[in-house]
Formats: structure tokens, C-alpha cells, sequence
């Protein structure tokens, strides 16, 4: 299922990040949810460092609203200016995944957000039905030891049984999520009853319409609300657009189709920059793609072991080409990075390369992990029971594969997320699957990279012809979503957006600010060396760059699924 391990990994790679810089918070943080009591008003409660937690009641099934109800945990930082005429109210935020945390989102990067919006607003986010430290949650197992032994990577390539292996572990998943499925209750963690609850979140908050700022599977919840309740939209930032069609048909066909070239900006930057600062530089962009070619056969054949303080495994065929798929998210954080564990590793030192996507070890004596939200049963549940139904059998997804493929190399990593739904329940699915269509009341912005190695731009300009009025803003950067990159000129057409209401007009294409081992090299916060070095930012953008950077650092976009 998306259920291989492979995946997994990389739902929770978005949030681990992030777990590691929470340790400190997340006991302290951690503990009041299980105080706070679930109330139809927003009940805030002080939590982590300066924010506010509470829990929202929900019906679980908004055609039943006297039957069951859901528990969604919602935080916020709230605007020092709330009650003054500068006030502007909430804006809430979605991670994307889906599965993907809101609460560890602004945990982590509330301030940046707030930073780079204005302190007019109040931050606002939320774990989605289902997710991390909403009730219920969705977990296919009955401990976490079960879920951690069950999983391992699998990359198509990696073994010569590789599709078959996934599909067959899909079955496993597919088994196990049904037998936790009582009163069909995985039918309600759908992306409808999500908008629906941001709609409920937005008016216990007093307000009519939305303020929203949705990432990668963010903006699939953002299109299924502006279609719902296209009347209701004040603000909505769509960054990183899925193709909404193809989310619901269950079919990921439309996400790789720039991530080749996300991979090629990593071999031409790492040649311009030269070898002192890319460890793993050739005299050409291509003798650089041979030489990692070269080295992936190297690997495949022979694996390479690593023990650091706080964990040990392999650098296999798996882990290689996941931790390469994984730099392509966020090329500003990884590629400077990525470039010194190749150079290693063509050395026979594993360590850097492997530190791409190290987690702790498992620990089956910490009880329930802190924060409990890292898990990709939510994530999959949603998308699979968004997704049309999957009963694909093993001959019939290598065609599938082989479509994936002509798009990009990639393909062998991206094709679990259509097989992990291969033996999910069968479902009604009556929710909001398109059309993707409205007069919204103020209008959308979409923003695509040039380079998405999972959200091409071309999505963005698709999506936006439902919606009269809206405006694509490009962003000339590789990486997923308008964060990846820093780019002062995006930033500032989004917090103008948010303050005035202002798009940019269509066809504008934002520069980054700094290439990519240029940053690394001077450091991200040496102010005089990049003036000296010609990259001119006025004094009064140093707020915005240093948020940009902030978040980069601090949260990754999930995996879309
Ligand atoms: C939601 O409630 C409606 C009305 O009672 C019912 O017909 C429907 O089956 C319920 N949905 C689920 C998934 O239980
Ligand atoms: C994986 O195998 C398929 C066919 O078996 C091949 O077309 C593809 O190029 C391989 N991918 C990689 C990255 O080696
Ligand atoms: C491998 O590289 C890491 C990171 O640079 C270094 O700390 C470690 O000592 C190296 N290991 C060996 C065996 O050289
Ligand atoms: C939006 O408004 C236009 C012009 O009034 C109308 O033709 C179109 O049908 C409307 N679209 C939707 C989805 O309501
Ligand atoms: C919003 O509009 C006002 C008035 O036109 C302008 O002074 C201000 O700079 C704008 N704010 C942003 C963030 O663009």
C-alpha cells in the first residue's frame, strides 16, 4: 500500500524534521490535549511557547449532525493586534500529505508565518479528521512496535519482485484498515468533511469567510472548499496545486511531470557552482548525471553500512534514490547536503547521505511517541477514501508504472501511492469529488514552481480555470511549493494579498533570491556578504528572508499522500 514503508518514511520525513526540533516543546505541549475538553466554541488553552490550543467539535457525518461527533485539535498563535483596528483575523494553514499535522506546522513554524504575514493576523491550524492529535485517529494497527515491524522500503527497481511486493503489502494494509473499520467509520475522513470543518473552525473563530493558505494536498482541501462555498472565501493561497481530478480518480498521474527537471537543476547548479563548493562536481552537468548513475549501480551491488549516534542501517538502491526523491522537495535545505553524502559515499562513508532521511530508532518502551502524530494511517486513509475506488491487479498496475515512467525516473517511487489504495474497503464515497468550479467571492491565488518535483506548475494553471478571477503567480525555483525557495518577490505578492487583497497580474514569474550553493556557501543569514556579492535586498526585507529561511528550515511539505 502507500503502505510500503518507502512511504511512510516520507509522510512522516514532512513532519519528522520537525519532531526532532519540538522535542523540547513537545512534552510540555503534548500534555494539555489530553486536558482540554471538546467544545463546540474554541476554548483556548495557553500551550507550547506562546501559543493557544483547543478542541472544536465536529459531527462526524455532516449528513447526521445529531450522531457522532469528532474532536479536532486546532492551534493558534494568536495576533498581538486582536481587538485594534489593524486586526485581520484568522488565516488557517494546511501542511499538506494528505495525513500531514497542522498543529506541528505552526508548533514549529507559527511565528515564521506570522513574521512573514504581519502580526495583523492570527495563525491558525489544525490536525485534519483523522490526524495526529484529532479523535478519532486513524491507525491500522493496534501498537506502534506492530507499525514500525511491518515496515520496510520499497522502491520498484530495488528488488526484481518490486511492484509485486508492494501491491502484495497493499493487501496486508488493505486487510488491516478494515478491520478497523467498524460502523464503516473511515468513510468520514474525507477532504468534504475536512472543509467542512474548516468552515466550522472559521465561524467558532466569529468570522463569515475564509483566510487560508493551503500547501500540495492544501490545495486540494482549498478547491474542494471554494467549490462547496465559493461565497465564503476572503483569502485563498492554493501553493503547490495538485490536480484535483486526478487526486479524486485516485490516479497520481499528473505530479511528476517536472521532476525530472527538478533532478537536472540539482547537476546544472552543482556545475556552476564549482568544486569547492559542490563536493560532488564534474566538468559538466552531465558528467555529473553519470557519475550518479555509476554510483546508484555501485549501491545497488553493494550496500553500504552506517552507525551514528542515534541510529544505523543501510545506504541501499532504496534508501539512495528515496533520499535523492526526498532533496527534490526542498533543494535550498538538501541539495548542498546531498552533494557532500554523494561525494562521501563514492568513498565508501554512508554517513551523510543517510542523515537525509535518519529518524531515531524505535523505542518500544516510550509508550505513546511524542508527538503522536507521526503516522501515515491518516494520510492514507483520506486519500484512498477521497480516490476512486482501486482494483488493480499486479499486470495491470506495470502498465500503469510504465505511464508513470515516461514522465519521469521517478515513477518507481511515486507508483505506491496508487497501489496503496489497491484493497482499501469498499465505500460509498457520496462526498464532493468535483466539479472543481465557482464564482468564488474574492478571488483565488495559485502558485506553482517551474521545477515541482511533485506539483507542476501546469496543475495550477489547470485548476485555475474553474475559478474566474484567479491569478497564477510563477515562482522560477526548483522544489515543492512556494517555501522551498527563498523568494522575497513571492512573499511579497502573498502578504499583500493577505493584508490588501491585491494579485499580482497574470503571467508574473518570480526570481529566487540567491542560488542554491551560493546560500549555502555564504550562510543564509550573512547579511553584508550577500550584498557584497551583488544580491540586493533592501534593509526592510531582512524580516521577510530570515521567515523564508526560517520555515524552510524548520517544515517540509509531506508527501502528497
Ligand atoms: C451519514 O448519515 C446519513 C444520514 O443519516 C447516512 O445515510 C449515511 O450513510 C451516513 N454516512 C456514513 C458514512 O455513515
Ligand atoms: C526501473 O526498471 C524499469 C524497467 O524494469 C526501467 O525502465 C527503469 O529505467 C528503471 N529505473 C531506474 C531508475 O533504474
Ligand atoms: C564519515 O563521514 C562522517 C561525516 O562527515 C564523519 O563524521 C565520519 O567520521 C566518517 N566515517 C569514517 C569511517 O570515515
Ligand atoms: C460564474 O459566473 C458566470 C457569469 O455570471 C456564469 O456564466 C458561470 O456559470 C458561473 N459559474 C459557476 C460555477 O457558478
Ligand atoms: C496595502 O495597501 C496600502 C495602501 O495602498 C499600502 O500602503 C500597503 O503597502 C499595502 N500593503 C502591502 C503588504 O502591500
Amino acid at each position: 500500500m502507500v503502505n510500503n514503508k518507502a512511504f511512510i518514511t516520507l509522510v512522516s520525513l514532512g513532519a519528522t524534521f520537525v519532531v526532532n526540533v519540538l522535542a523540547q516543546q513537545s512534552s510540555q505541549g503534548n500534555d494539555i490535549w489530553d486536558k482540554l475538553e471538546t467544545s463546540t466554541e474554541l476554548r483556548w488553552r495557553d500551550c507550547y511557547t506562546q501559543l493557544q490550543c483547543a478542541r472544536l467539535q465536529v459531527p462526524l457525518n455532516y449528513s447526521d449532525p445529531e450522531g457522532d461527533t469528532a474532536s479536532i485539535a486546532v492551534i493558534r498563535l494568536p495576533s498581538p493586534l486582536a481587538g485594534t483596528d489593524d486586526y485581520k483575523g484568522p488565516i488557517l494553514f494546511n501542511p499538506g500529505g494528505p495525513g500531514g499535522s497542522g498543529v506541528q506546522m505552526i508548533a514549529d513554524g507559527g511565528a515564521a508565518f506570522s513574521e512573514l504575514l504581519g502580526a495583523n493576523f492570527d495563525i491558525v491550524s489544525f490536525d485534519p479528521r483523522g490526524v495526529g492529535l484529532s479523535i478519532p485517529r486513524v491507525s491500522f494497527f493496534d501498537t506502534e512496535a506492530q507499525r514500525q515491524f511491518f515496515g520496510s522500503f520499497d522502491v520498484v527497481n530495488a528488488t526484481s519482485d518490486g511492484l509485486a511486493r508492494i501491491w502484495a503489502r497493499a493487501q496486508i494494509t488493505g486487510a488491516l484498515a478494515a478491520r478497523h473499520n467498524q460502523h464503516n467509520i473511515l468513510e468520514h475522513f474525507n477532504t468534504e468533511n475536512t472543509a467542512r470543518d474548516m468552515l466550522k473552525i472559521v465561524e467558532a473563530h466569529g468570522q463569515r469567510n475564509i483566510q487560508y493558505w493551503g500547501f500540495s494536498y492544501g490545495t486540494v482541501l482549498g478547491a474542494t472548499f471554494a467549490s462547496l462555498f465559493p461565497g465564503r472565501i476572503d483569502r485563498l493561497v492554493l501553493d503547490g496545486v495538485v490536480d484535483a481530478e486526478d487526486y479524486y480518480a485516485t490516479l497520481w498521474s499528473k505530479n511528476l511531470l517536472d521532476a525530472d527537471k527538478t533532478l537536472q537543476i540539482f547537476f546544472d547548479d552543482c556545475f556552476e557552482a564549482g568544486p569547492d563548493v559542490c563536493p560532488f562536481y564534474e566538468p559538466s552537468p552531465q558528467a555529473i548525471s553519470r557519475k550518479l548513475d555509476d554510483l546508484t549501480r555501485a549501491i545497488f551491488l553493494r550496500p553500504v553500512p552506517v552507525v551514528t549516534d542515534i541510529s544505523y542501517g543501510l545506504v541501499d538502491y532504496a534508501r539512495l534514490r528515496m533520499s535523492i526523491f526526498q532533496s527534490l522537495w526542498s533543494p535550498y535545505a538538501f541539495f548542498p547536503q546531498l552533494a557532500q553524502g554523494l561525494a562521501d559515499l563514492i568513498n565508501g562513508n554512508g554517513t551523510t547521505l543517510y542523515q537525509i532521511m535518519e529518524q531515531p530508532l524505535f523505542d518500544c518502551s516510550c509508550g505513546t511517541p511524542t508527538p503522536p502524530t507521526i503516522i501515515a494511517d491518516g494520510g492514507i486513509a483520506i486519500s484512498c477514501t477521497d480516490g476512486e475506488e482501486v482494483r488493480d491487479t499486479v499486470d495491470e498496475l506495470e502498465s500503469y508504472l510504465q505511464g508513470l515512467l515516461r514522465d519521469s525516473q521517478w515513477g518507481e517511487v511515486w507508483t505506491g501511492a496508487r497501489i496503496g489504495c489497491s484493497a482499501w474497503p469498499k465505500q460509498e464515497k457520496r462526498h464532493f469529488r468535483g466539479p472543481f468550479l465557482g464564482n468564488t467571492s474574492h478571488p483565488i491565488l495559485w502558485i506553482g514552481n517551474t521545477a515541482d518535483p511533485a506539483t507542476p506548475i501546469a496543475g495550477a494553471r489547470k485548476m485555475a480555470q474553474g475559478f474566474p478571477g484567479s491569478v497564477v503567480l510563477a515562482q522560477d525555483s526548483p522544489g515543492h511549493c512556494s517555501i522551498a525557495a527563498p523568494s522575497v518577490c513571492t512573499a511579497k505578492f502573498i502578504r499583500a494579498y493577505f493584508m490588501n487583497g491585491t494579485l499580482p497580474n497574470e503571467g508574473v514569474v518570480c526570481p529566487v533570491d540567491v542560488p542554491i550553493f551560493l546560500e549555502q556557501s555564504l550562510g543564509t543569514r550573512d547579511h553584508t556578504m550577500r550584498r557584497a556579492v551583488g544580491v540586493n535586498l533592501g534593509g526592510k526585507d531582512e524580516d521577510i528572508v530570515q521567515a523564508i529561511a526560517h520555515l524552510r528550515e524548520s517544515f517540509r511539505v509531506p508527501l502528497p499522500f
